[in-house]
């Protein structure tokens, strides 16, 4: 599988990287550790989770999917072989005990980065992360603080680069510009709601900042939450999964008008609705890596096939066409 590069990072990824917030949620930890195990045997191994992960399930707080990921790397032995990418700065922290406010320990303030990493390696069970992420920007903090402790991290070997996610194209624009004024490590990739239903706030203004500065795109939601497999037709079909319930929003003359043309191209190229999606983001110039998950080897087996289908330039005029917002 050809590999790409995550912005300048020095870092390369398979052109599909895997979403662990099914990781203590949709997946329990022995389902987890077969879907980690698969991805290793098929060569998806870069693997984007956050300290946060999957704190919206029933019973969790925060942190399972880091600790599901690092006892699976602990139990194969085999943390040289996979790539991580985590995230902080989404969850607000443990208030100041010394009354100088929340500020000081939240979002992505020094005190809270430097805590925050220290509590993902521990779960991920390594000493070193390979993508350190701001999980959402944070006005309160000064860009050139949470870049300065981010680059304290990068120094002591505990991450190797560092991306933005979820930021404006002018907050991310700022971010690059303090980096290189105060010399500053700059945040190598950005990680952004973009796929074939949510089209316009990435390609307004993020895409192509993100061409010109040389940022790796590595998109989240690239199969809206499943959509666009294709499994939701209709408010019968909810009841498929867990995230069956957020589709209500998908499920509109666009929606049904998008599906129609990913059953068309998919079926012109043998290919499954999920695949042609993912391979309509992979003809994109502005995305280096689209972030998918799945819950079963056989979708994972899709995400694969994804990874190395090319669609012809009429396929993507037509999806680019049916899915225009
Ligand atoms: N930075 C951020 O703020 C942010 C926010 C959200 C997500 N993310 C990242 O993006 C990743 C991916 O997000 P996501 O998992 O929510 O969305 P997604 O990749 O758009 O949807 C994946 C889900 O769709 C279903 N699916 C996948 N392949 C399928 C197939 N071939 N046929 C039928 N159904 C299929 C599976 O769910 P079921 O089997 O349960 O239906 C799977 O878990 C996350 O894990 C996370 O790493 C980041």
């Amino acid at each position: 599988m050809q590999q790409r590069k995550l912005g300048g990072s020095g870092i390369a990824t398979p052109p599909i990287i895997f979403g662990g917030n099914v990781f203590g949620w949709t997946l329990d930890k022995a389902a987890s550790f077969r879907i980690l195990d698969k991805l290793v045997d098929v060569g998806l191994t870069c693997i984007d989770t956050a300290d946060v992960y999957s704190a919206w399930a029933p019973g969790n707080q925060g942190g399972e999917s880091e600790a599901i990921i690092g006892d699976w790397l602990a139990a194969r032995g085999n943390r040289a072989k996979v790539t991580i990418l985590t995230k902080v700065g989404m969850q607000m922290g443990p208030r100041d005990a010394d009354g100088n406010g929340p500020k000081h320990a939240v979002g992505l303030s020094p005190r809270w980065i430097a805590q925050g990493v220290e509590d993902s390696l521990r779960r991920l069970r390594t000493d070193s992360i390979d993508l350190y992420q701001a999980h959402k920007d944070d006005p309160e903090t000064p860009l050139a603080d949470s870049l300065g402790a981010f680059g304290d991290l990068i120094k002591a070997g505990k991450v190797r680069a560092i991306g933005a996610s979820n930021y404006s194209a002018a907050r991310l624009g700022e971010a690059l510009a303090v980096s290189a004024q105060h010399g500053l490590p700059r945040y190598q990739t950005l990680q952004p709601l973009y796929n074939m239903m949510d089209r316009k706030v990435f390609e307004a203004e993020l895409g192509p900042l993100c061409q010109r500065e040389g940022i790796g795109v590595i998109n989240y939601y690239a199969l809206a939450s499943g959509f666009l497999s294709g499994k939701y037709r209709s408010e019968a079909d909810f009841g498929k999964s867990k995230r069956g319930g957020g589709m209500a929003k998908y499920l509109t003359p666009r929606g049904l008008a998008v599906l129609d043309a990913l059953d068309a191209v998919a079926k012109e190229m043998s290919a499954t609705p999920a695949q042609v999606a993912l391979a309509w983001l992979l003809a994109k110039p502005a995305v280096t890596a689209p972030i998918a998950s799945a819950t079963t080897e056989a979708q994972v087996d899709d995400l694969v096939k994804a990874a190395t289908l090319t669609l012809p330039a009429d396929a993507v005029a037509t999806l680019d066409g049916a899915s225009a917002e």
